[in-house]
């Protein structure tokens, strides 16, 4: 009777803890993945404007945020919850921000000693005064001679899927150490080298110190990318789309709204969708029409023929100011990308007004840079 009891209580100890664990896993793959877009999407046609009869006569339609301002345009209601308002800042996953953190990523991000000619930074590819990228098809590296592909800026990308064109680094303290040692980047040889020269350097001790307290020798490589990351982490750029999303519906002008809906419409937030519009999925260039390219995307990295030509779909928040376009830079203007997707990504052809309006709603995504948090510091001596 005794052992029956005792085997009873411990499978109901066992029940108890599959059930936390299942918990846990459920909400760590939710967190991992912010966005279930496909599954959204699927309820979302192409088309479904005609769903929606006239959202400016009924004030707030269901699933829409009760608002100031009018609704000019027939926006699908689904398109509120498809969006987000961008956070303070991108939560990192393995260890608590601090501003000492952020302020030595700030540095290190601004320090060109961090190179093997002494010259170039990241801020030298990644602007941050220029919306966080360099404006050229190809940015050059310590040599002198271009990359393989278009910088993509730093604004936003922390809370993306994942790092690079064809996203082969999780996460954007693990990118930082990549341009460091790319000998078409930055240049430096091994990770003893970055630490012998920022341990040559006095004034670094002491941010180092307040950055990883406790630490006694915190000056290392993974410290570094570290705090390059969670100075990324707080580069965010909320815009009037992130107000007009919370109700200020007077943000958007008709052609703007007009423009929104339009996108909405052709089926573009299949790919560029969340908080980021972009950034969240992997998908092929040319995927209703072969695009003529020669970069083989994730191929390169994975080697599986599905990965052809697929490359990590963009953000599109400030992409009024990130020309040139697409991972070679081949794109000059916000028109001719616009009729670009269009035909190869979705099979649609638009009309030069759904350009205008679709390219008017674009630049509601361009964000305030965070002008104080990126002033150039000063370099420890
Ligand atoms: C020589 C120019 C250059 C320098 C210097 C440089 N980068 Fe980049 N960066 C690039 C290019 C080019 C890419 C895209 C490469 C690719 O996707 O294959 C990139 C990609 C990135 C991305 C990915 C963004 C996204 O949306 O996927 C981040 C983040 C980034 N760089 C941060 C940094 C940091 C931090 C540093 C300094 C440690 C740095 N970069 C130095 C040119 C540069
Ligand atoms: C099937 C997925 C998909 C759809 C649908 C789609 N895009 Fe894209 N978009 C991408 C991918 C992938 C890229 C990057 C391709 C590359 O660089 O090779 C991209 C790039 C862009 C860029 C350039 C961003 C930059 O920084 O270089 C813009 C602008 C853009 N898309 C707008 C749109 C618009 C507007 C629509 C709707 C008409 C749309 N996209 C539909 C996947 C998609």
């Amino acid at each position: 009777m005794k052992r029956r009891q005792l085997i009873i209580s411990i499978l109901a100890i066992e029940v108890i803890i599959a059930g936390v664990l299942l918990f846990n896993y459920r909400y760590l793959i939710a967190r991992l993945r912010p966005v279930q877009v496909n599954q959204v999407l699927e309820i979302l046609p192409t088309g479904s404007l005609q769903a929606v009869e006239s959202a400016s006569q009924a004030g707030a339609p269901n699933g829409l945020p009760a608002g100031q301002g009018q609704l000019l345009a027939a926006i699908p209601p689904a398109m509120f919850s498809l969006f987000g308002v961008l956070p303070q800042e991108a939560p990192p996953l393995n260890y608590q921000m601090s501003d000492a953190l952020t302020t030595l990523g700030k540095v290190l991000f601004y320090e060109s000693r961090l190179s093997v000619n002494r010259l170039q930074s990241c801020n030298s590819c990644h602007a941050l005064d220029s919306f966080g990228m360099d404006g050229i098809p190809l940015s050059k590296g310590h040599d002198g001679l271009p990359v393989k592909r278009n910088a993509p800026t730093v604004y936003n990308a922390a809370l993306h899927i994942a790092q690079f064109w064809d996203g082969r680094s999780p996460t954007v303290e693990e990118q930082a150490k990549v341009p460091i040692l790319s000998s078409g980047e930055m240049g430096m040889l091994d990770p003893e080298q970055v630490e012998r020269t920022l341990s040559s350097i006095p004034g670094y001790a002491p941010l180092f110190a307040a950055a990883f307290p406790g630490d006694p020798d915190p000056i290392t490589f993974d410290h570094v990318a570290q705090a390059v990351g969670a100075f990324e982490r707080r580069l965010l750029t909320p815009s009037r789309f992130d107000r007009f999303l919370a109700g200020d519906y007077a943000q958007l002008n008709e052609q703007e709204q007009r423009g929104f809906a339009t996108f909405a419409d052709l089926g573009c937030p299949n790919c560029h969708v969340g908080t980021t519009v972009g950034g969240l999925q992997f998908k092929k260039l040319g995927e209703k029409e072969p695009y003529p390219i020669e970069d083989m995307g994730r191929y390169t990295i994975s080697n599986l023929e599905s990965d052809k030509y697929v490359f990590k779909v963009p953000s599109l928040r400030n992409v009024a100011k990130t020309a040139p376009y697409l991972h070679n830079g081949s794109i000059q203007t916000l028109e001719e990308m616009v009729a670009l997707m269009a035909r190869y990504q979705l099979g649609r052809t638009v009309t030069p007004e759904q350009i205008a309006d679709i390219v008017a709603f674009l630049h509601t995504l361009t964000g305030e840079i965070p002008i104080a948090y990126v002033a150039p510091p000063a370099l420890p001596q």
